[in-house]
């Protein structure tokens, strides 16, 4: 079946399974902000110098423009436009008060010469770069300490051309960590929307350090063998909202992070007020809605809802590990449609993966109030292995009104964990058959991220 088809079916069954949560929609608290941010002055990519033919590097008309555009920041901002075309380019950074708008038919594509991606420092709360110690490689579109930026396009297409930086990956040859599509540091009212992102060389989208941010209407696609080719990564960012996107990638679709063991932990800044609704999307090397597994300044206040994924490895999961500290909690999410899916709830206290050997092997993370409803599985594998850690139990994990079909004999394993749960099926694990009670399980919805509006 097409994609475009699937996408419509799988509409279709949750507008009739969550009629409630339908309505709801409604009253979203992700205002649409994007569209009505007017720029009183527009600039063409071209007039800087850019040529569209696919060979012609553009890194410098980018910057060029980009630089050009300062003197508007305090008139109400600019908008760079990007013609039809293919656009190869280097890396380039943003500015504050900046639309960056492509055409329906314009293509970013960066650059094959890693050379054009510059060396910039490891995150505080990472401490190194994620795969190599020391420094990464900039982010094909990057900005940081920016604050009203807006990038968007009638479905136009940022291509990170990232097969060369997978066969870097995979021969062990790249001195420094993969960059992403875009990263966005220290930034405020951020609007990502109405495009399509394919082969990011390494997470597709990654905020960090930030807050009021808004993704709505992308599409990101790379093959289910492309190594880490996470699709969104909110990462220390607070008041995140990901609304109507369509994800197909070789690792997470959505994955919350803050930070790595003792980088992350003496950092401390948490996640937090992160809603995500409406994503439809294929998992195959991956999880469709992930937490971690760095995780060390804190992970809260997170709501996801009108999920529907099929061809994955993981519907939902939690990913952590002793060393890690911080916390994931106070998590809701609901109106889950699986199909063809390895393991629909997967929790493990053991992932591993330390930055050095300095981590503090008892900084051991807390796991609670994490609640699951409404959640309908066909040709599940495995329901839910869930995995605490030892004389460190997750605790108030509920699950209520969940129903899978599974073909595993023993649907679920537990351990160290505790919880409750309601009309579930196949029956839940002996920890979880605690009924289940409001006054222990999370279940309001407590994400608000209204001030996202303020920002534009
Ligand atoms: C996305 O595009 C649609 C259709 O052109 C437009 O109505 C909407 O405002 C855009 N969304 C954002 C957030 O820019
Ligand atoms: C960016 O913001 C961070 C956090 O507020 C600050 O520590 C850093 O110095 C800022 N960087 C620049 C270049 O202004
Ligand atoms: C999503 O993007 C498409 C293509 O640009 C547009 O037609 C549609 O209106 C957008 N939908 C929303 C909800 O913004
Ligand atoms: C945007 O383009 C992608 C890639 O061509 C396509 O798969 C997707 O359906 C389009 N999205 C919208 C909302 O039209
Ligand atoms: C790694 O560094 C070497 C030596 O500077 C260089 O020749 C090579 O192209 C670099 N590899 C990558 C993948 O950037
Ligand atoms: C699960 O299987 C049962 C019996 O085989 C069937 O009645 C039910 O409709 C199936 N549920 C889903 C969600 O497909
Ligand atoms: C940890 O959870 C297990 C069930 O998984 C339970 O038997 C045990 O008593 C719990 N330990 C503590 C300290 O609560
Ligand atoms: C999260 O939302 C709550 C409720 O609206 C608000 O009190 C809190 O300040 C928000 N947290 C952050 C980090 O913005």
């Amino acid at each position: 079946m097409k994609r475009s088809a699937v996408l419509l079916e799988t509409l279709m069954i949750l507008a009739t399974v969550g009629q409630s949560s339908w309505a709801a929609l409604s009253t979203s608290s992700c205002k649409e902000m994007g569209s009505s941010t007017y720029r009183p002055h527009t600039v063409t990519v071209t007039e800087f110098g850019a040529v569209g033919d696919g060979v012609t590097l553009n890194t410098k008309a980018f910057q060029n423009a980009i630089f050009y555009l300062h003197s508007f920041a305090d008139k109400g901002g600019a908008q760079l436009f990007v013609p039809a075309g293919k656009w190869l380019t280097g890396s380039f950074s943003l500015i504050s008060h900046l639309t960056i708008s492509l055409d329906k038919d314009a293509v970013i594509i960066g650059s094959m010469d890693s050379s054009d991606w510059p060396v910039i420092d490891p995150l505080p709360s990472y401490g190194r770069g994620r795969e190599l110690p020391g420094g990464r490689h900039q982010s094909l579109i990057h900005g940081s300490n920016l604050t009203d930026v807006i990038i968007t396009g009638g479905n136009g297409t940022i291509n990170g051309q990232g097969s060369v930086w997978w066969d870097w990956f995979n021969n062990h040859i790249l001195n420094y960590t993969r960059p992403h599509l875009i990263e966005l540091i220290y930034s405020t009212g951020v609007v990502i929307s109405n495009l399509t992102f394919i082969n990011s060389p390494f997470w597709a989208i990654h905020p960090v350090y930030c807050s009021q941010v808004l993704i709505q209407n992308v599409t990101i696609l790379a093959p289910p063998d492309s190594p880490n080719t996470d699709g969104i990564d909110p990462d220390s960012s607070s008041n995140v909202c990901i609304e109507d996107c369509y994800i197909s990638t070789g690792d997470d679709l959505i994955v919350i992070k803050s930070g790595w063991d003792e980088y992350g932990i003496s950092y401390a800044h948490p996640s937090s007020n992160i809603s995500i609704r409406r994503i439809v999307g294929e998992a195959k090397s991956g999880a469709g809605i992930a937490f971690g597994s760095e995780m060390s300044g804190g992970i809260s206040d997170v709501e996801a809802e009108d999920i529907s994924l099929f061809n994955s490895l993981y519907g939902i999961r939690i990913k952590t590990s002793p060393g890690r500290g911080g916390y994931v909690q106070y998590i809701h999410i609901s109106n889950v449609v699986l199909n063809n899916v390895n393991i629909a709830i997967g929790i493990t206290g053991q992932y591993g993966e330390h930055p050095d050997e300095n981590f503090d092997p008892n900084a051991l993370p807390i796991i609670k109030m994490i609640t699951l409803e409404d959640i309908k599985g066909t040709n599940i594998k495995h329901a839910g292995t869930l995995e605490g850690i030892q004389g460190d139990n997750f605790s108030s994990i509920c699950l209520f009104n969940v129903h899978l079909n599974v073909t595993s004999s023993s649907p679920w394993q537990c351990s160290y964990i505790q919880g409750s749960s309601n009309l579930v099926s196949p029956e839940s694990c002996e920890p979880l058959r605690n009924p289940y009670q409001t006054s222990v399980c999370y279940t309001a919805n407590h994400v608000r991220t209204q001030n996202l509006v303020q920002a534009a």
